[in-house]
């Protein structure tokens, strides 16, 4: 197992996290507890931020998808390192929004926006709006119509690229409930329709081929046939983008299955994207368009981690070892949704030797409640404190309170030092919304 910077192990045999003692962390702040490292996500923001500036003249913007992680400190990190975020839903505009985060910065995603949604990010100035539907499109000009506005969009395509970890595929019509479809020529229709809008300005386009991609041909094949895409609309609806989004993807490190890149990595990532949009700008005719790209995993998916007390150990002789802890599938959902792989060590003796293979258990009613399963461990026993690495992105925001358990909260660590960005929740809390009627009582 390798560690990323953001985690060693230090004198005690504990394991560190941006210089904080993790068992530290654990008895002041109690488990289960989400760790963030500030500087990791802070480089990562920066690798982009600085690639765009110095390869692509400055000429884009990148965002933060905040569906990986949407609290307000996020939104915070965000504006402080200069960079955009998405948003695809009224909860994690209104986060933003109340982050102070520039609404000109922020681009709104989402297959089904709800009117409601959409008249809140005009009412808010939204800088962008990614539309996905046609009955979006009137919608939205009808509301921009009321309020006597113009507002930006892009359209979501979906070029035929789809891609997945180590492999893409190329389609000539993908079922996906996102985007239209290049091949079956829905994207041009739709962009004929969106250009006769008098109340939308379109800007240009927008495409995500995929999550957890580590096969740069897919991002380069999706360069491609955007950019053949935008020259065929040149050519025959005399309109020029200005502005392409590449949307997010790129893979992280969960097991040694991945491979575990470097900043300079993801620098690498996109100055070939960047040198492949340059080659095919300069052989359509196209002007270069300014260059969005959506990262979220890849921002903050390594610079977490969450940290577990185990409870019961359920050994079943040539079957199983069962490790519960006091977490699960409500502040991970991701094994219990698509088996999603991690790596676990015992953060309070981090230097012993794996000596057995164990799948962590949750404390949730349902058999499926695995935060991973087929994890090497020493030998692990009740009060140890479990780490499960890479946990960045897709939990806290997928958390639930599932059993009524309290989603945990996050502590943001900077220079050896945590402190909370999201509180525990409480009892009080589950009930806060609850209601009985007069008949019930
Ligand atoms: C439209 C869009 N942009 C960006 C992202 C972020 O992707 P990732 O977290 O893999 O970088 C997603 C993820 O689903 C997405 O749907």
């Amino acid at each position: 197992m390798n560690f990323r910077d953001t985690l060693k192990v230090n004198g005690k045999g504990h394991l560190e996290i941006g210089g904080a003692d993790t068992v530290e962390l654990a008895e002041k702040f109690g488990t289960p507890l989400y760790v963030l490292d500030e500087q990791y996500i802070r480089d990562m923001c920066s690798v982009y931020r600085d690639t765009i500036r110095q390869d692509y003249d400055g000429n884009g913007i990148v965002l933060y998808a905040s569906k990986a992680l949407s609290c307000l400190a996020m939104y915070k990190i965000a504006e402080s390192e200069n960079i955009g975020v998405d948003v695809v839903s009224g909860g994690e505009l209104f986060t933003a929004l109340r982050a102070g985060f520039p609404a000109e910065k922020i681009y709104m995603h989402g297959n089904n926006k709800l009117p409601q949604e959409l008249e809140f990010a005009l009412d808010h100035n939204v800088g962008t709006i990614v539309v996905d539907a046609y009955s979006e499109i009137d919608l939205l000009d009808g509301l921009c119509a009321q309020k006597n506005k113009v507002q930006n969009i892009l359209i979501r395509i979906n070029p035929g690229v789809e891609a997945h970890t180590h492999r893409f595929i190329q389609t000539a019509k993908t079922d996906s409930k996102f985007g239209f479809s290049v091949a079956d020529g829905a994207a041009m229709k739709i962009t004929e329709y969106a250009l006769s809008k008098k109340n939308l300005k379109l800007e240009g386009y927008h495409c995500h081929i995929g999550s957890q991609i580590f096969e740069m041909q897919s991002f380069v094949l999706a360069v491609d046939k955007m950019l053949a895409f935008m020259a065929a609309v040149k050519e025959n609806l005399h309109f020029e983008a200005s502005v392409l989004n590449l949307g997010g993807g790129y893979g992280i490190w969960y097991t040694d299955e991945d491979p575990q890149l470097k900043t300079e990595d993801y620098a690498g990532y996109l100055k070939t994207v960047i040198a492949e949009l340059k080659q095919k700008s300069q052989e359509y005719g196209l002007k270069r368009p300014y260059l969005v790209i959506e990262p979220g995993r890849s921002i903050v998916g390594e610079a977490g981690i969450t940290l577990y007390t185990v409870g019961t150990v359920k050994d079943i002789p040539g079957i199983k070892k069962y490790v519960a802890v006091d977490g699960g599938m409500f502040d991970n959902p991701r094994y219990a949704l698509y088996q999603a792989k991690y790596t676990a060590i015992l953060a309070n003796r981090a230097n012993e030797k794996a000596t057995e293979t164990v799948s962590v258990a949750g404390k949730c009613c349902e058999s499926g409640d695995i935060v991973c399963a087929n994890v090497s461990l020493p030998q692990a026993h009740s009060g140890d404190i479990l780490a499960v690495l890479s946990t960045g992105a897709y939990n806290y925001s997928m958390a639930s309170n599932y059993n009524r358990n309290l989603i945990p909260p996050i502590v943001l660590v900077k220079d050896g030092k945590g402190e909370y960005i999201v509180k525990p929740q409480t009892y009080e809390d589950l009930v806060r919304n609850d209601v009985i009627p007069e008949r019930l009582k």
